[in-house]
C-alpha cells in the first residue's frame, strides 16, 4: 500500500459495548469492611458505588460479554474480526493471554490475539494500535477490549485503595469510516515513577510464595497523593498534545470522556483545559468507581448510548494510570 493511501484512510469506532457485573457494592457496604465513611469516599473521590464480579466470573467473561455487544452494535459477526486486543492488568492468568481466552470463547479461532498491559490508559493504547493496523491495510475490523476484575487485586483491609476500585468491561470495534474517525493520538509513559502504583509480587521479581502472600504483596499499592498531582498534570498535557496539532481549543471539543479515577482530578483537568465540567465532562465514577482500563471504554459506550455523543461531534478520550502511562485521542464521531 502506498503511503498516500495509508494517510487518506479514515479509521473510526464502528461498534461499542459494555458489561458491568450485577453486584453493587455501595459506600455504606464498605463502611462495614474498613474504617471509612460514605461522606469521605463521596467527597474525596466522587464514588458512591462500584460493581463487583462474581467469584466464578473472570476478566475474560467480562470481556466476552462486552465484546459480543460491540460486535453486534457494529452489525458484524465474530468471524468478521481480524484481530483481538485486550487491555487488562487483571488477566485470567499470566499466560495464556486473556485475548487468546476471549478468542476461544468467541469461537473465532486462528485470528491473532494479544494482551497489552497499560493499566488505566489501556483502552487508549489499544485504539492507537488498532488504528495503525487498519490504516496499513493489515486488518479490516479490530476488536479492542478493556476489561478488569480489579476486585481480584484489591486489598480489602486497605481503606486507602479498596474504596476506589470496581469491575467491568468495555469494547470497541474499529474499522474504516467514510467521514470523521480518529483525528489524532498522543501517548506517553514514565517508567521511573512505576512504584507509585504497582502490584509488587507474582512476577519474576517476587514470585508467589507463602511470604509474599503473608505480606499482602499480591494486591495493588498506591501512593494516591503523589499520583493525584501527576494525573492532573499529564491528563491536561495529553489533552493539549492531542488537540493542539489540529488547531482545536477546549471550546471546539463537544465532550471529554476521561478515565474515571477521581472526580477532583477530572474537575482540575477541566479547569486547566478551560472547559465547563458540567457541560463537557462525561462522568460515571459515582456508579462504577475506578475500573482501570475499562473506565474510559465503559464511559465512551455510555456517553454514546445516552446520546451525549452525536454524529459530527468532536470528542476527546483522556487517560492516566500505572506505568506511569497516559494518552489522549481526538475522534470526530
Ligand atoms: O487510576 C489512575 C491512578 N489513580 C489515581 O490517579 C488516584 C489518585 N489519587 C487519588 O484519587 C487520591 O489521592 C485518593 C482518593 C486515593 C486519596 O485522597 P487524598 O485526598 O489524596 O487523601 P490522602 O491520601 O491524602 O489521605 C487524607 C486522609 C488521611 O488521614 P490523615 O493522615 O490526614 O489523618 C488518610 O489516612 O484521609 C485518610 N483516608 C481515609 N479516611 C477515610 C484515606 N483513605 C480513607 C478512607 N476513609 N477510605
Amino acid at each position: 500500500m502506498f503511503k498516500e493511501e495509508i494517510l487518506e484512510k479514515k479509521v473510526g469506532i464502528i461498534g461499542l459495548g459494555k458489561y458491568l457485573p450485577e453486584k453493587r457494592l455501595t459506600n455504606k457496604d464498605i463502611e462495614k469492611i474498613v474504617d471509612t465513611t460514605d461522606e469521605w469516599i463521596t467527597e474525596r473521590t466522587g464514588i458512591k458505588e462500584r460493581r463487583i464480579a462474581r467469584e466464578d466470573e473472570t476478566t475474560s467473561d467480562l470481556a466476552v460479554n462486552a465484546a459480543k455487544r460491540a460486535i453486534e452494535n457494529a452489525k458484524l459477526k465474530p468471524e468478521d474480526i481480524g484481530l483481538i486486543i485486550v487491555a487488562t492488568i487483571t488477566p485470567d492468568m499470566f499466560f495464556p493471554s486473556t485475548a487468546c481466552i476471549v478468542q476461544s470463547k468467541l469461537n473465532v479461532n486462528h485470528i491473532p490475539a494479544f494482551d497489552i498491559s497499560v493499566a488505566c490508559s489501556g483502552f487508549i493504547y489499544g485504539i492507537a494500535i488498532a488504528e495503525q493496523f487498519i490504516k496499513s491495510g493489515a486488518y479490516k475490523h479490530i476488536l479492542v477490549i478493556a476489561a478488569e476484575k480489579m476486585s481480584s487485586v484489591t486489598d480489602w483491609t486497605d481503606r486507602s485503595t479498596c474504596v476506589l476500585m470496581g469491575d467491568g468491561a468495555g469494547a470497541a470495534v474499529l474499522g474504516e469510516v467514510e467521514e470523521g474517525g480518529i483525528l489524532s493520538i498522543y501517548l506517553g509513559a514514565d517508567g521511573s515513577k512505576g512504584n507509585l502504583l504497582e502490584m509488587p509480587a507474582g512476577g519474576s521479581r517476587l514470585p508467589a510464595s507463602a511470604s509474599t502472600v503473608e505480606k499482602r504483596l499480591h494486591f495493588l499499592r498506591m501512593e494516591g497523593n503523589i499520583l493525584f498531582k501527576h494525573a492532573v498534570k499529564v491528563m491536561a498535557e495529553a489533552a493539549l498534545k492531542a488537540t493542539e496539532p489540529l488547531g482545536l481549543k477546549g471550546d471546539d471539543i463537544n465532550l471529554v470522556i476521561p478515565h474515571q479515577a477521581n472526580i477532583r482530578i477530572l474537575n482540575a483537568v477541566a479547569k486547566r483545559m478551560g472547559i465547563d465540567p458540567e457541560e463537557k465532562l462525561y462522568l460515571n465514577i459515582d456508579k462504577y468507581g475506578n475500573m482501570s482500563s475499562a473506565s474510559s471504554a465503559v464511559a465512551l459506550t455510555e456517553a454514546v448510548e445516552q446520546h451525549r455523543v452525536k454524529k459530527g461531534d468532536t470528542i476527546l478520550l483522556d487517560a492516566f494510570g500505572a506505568g506511569l502511562t497516559w494518552g489522549a485521542i481526538v475522534i470526530k464521531w
